[in-house]
């Protein structure tokens, strides 16, 4: 499969499960919670879901809404160590789990979300 396909496979209903299993975790996670806006969430939520979409082969609502992703950039003001991505895969692995996206876009995307987790690192620890 290649990354471009995945879309066909998960649909908006995919990702927006897989999403909002993450966000679920998000208020009480102790590294994470404190970066998050509290009050937009919802709108976190969207904004992912969004880029998954548009990044996997689906419609770039991402685009339309965000502009050129620049995701470096974006997470730029979060202090993003390794004890911060270990513990986003952790999050995004439960989430994987419990989404149950058909086996070959699952493992696809849990290698993606890890090169980009260590891509987005601005800081040692
Ligand atoms: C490595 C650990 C990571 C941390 C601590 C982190 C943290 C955050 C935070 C705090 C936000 C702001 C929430 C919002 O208001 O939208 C955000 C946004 C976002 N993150 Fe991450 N993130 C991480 C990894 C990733 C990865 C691996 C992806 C790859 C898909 C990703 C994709 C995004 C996107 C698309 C947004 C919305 C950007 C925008 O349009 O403003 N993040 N992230």
């Amino acid at each position: 499969m290649e990354e471009h396909e995945v879309y066909a496979v998960v649909g908006s209903e995919g990702f927006g499960r897989l999403v909002t299993a993450f966000y679920r975790q998000i208020p009480t996670d102790d590294v994470l919670g404190p970066m998050y806006p509290a009050d937009d969430l919802a709108g976190a939520e969207q904004r992912l879901r969004d880029f998954l979409v548009y990044r996997f082969g689906g419609p770039a609502l991402y685009i339309e809404q965000r502009g050129h992703p620049r995701l470096r950039m974006r997470h730029a003001p979060f202090p993003i160590g390794q004890a911060a991505r270990d513990r986003w895969m952790q999050l995004m692995g439960h989430a994987l789990d419990e989404a149950a996206l058909p086996d070959e876009a699952q493992q696809l995307l849990r290698g993606f979300f890890s090169t980009m987790a260590t891509f987005l690192m601005n800081r040692p620890t």
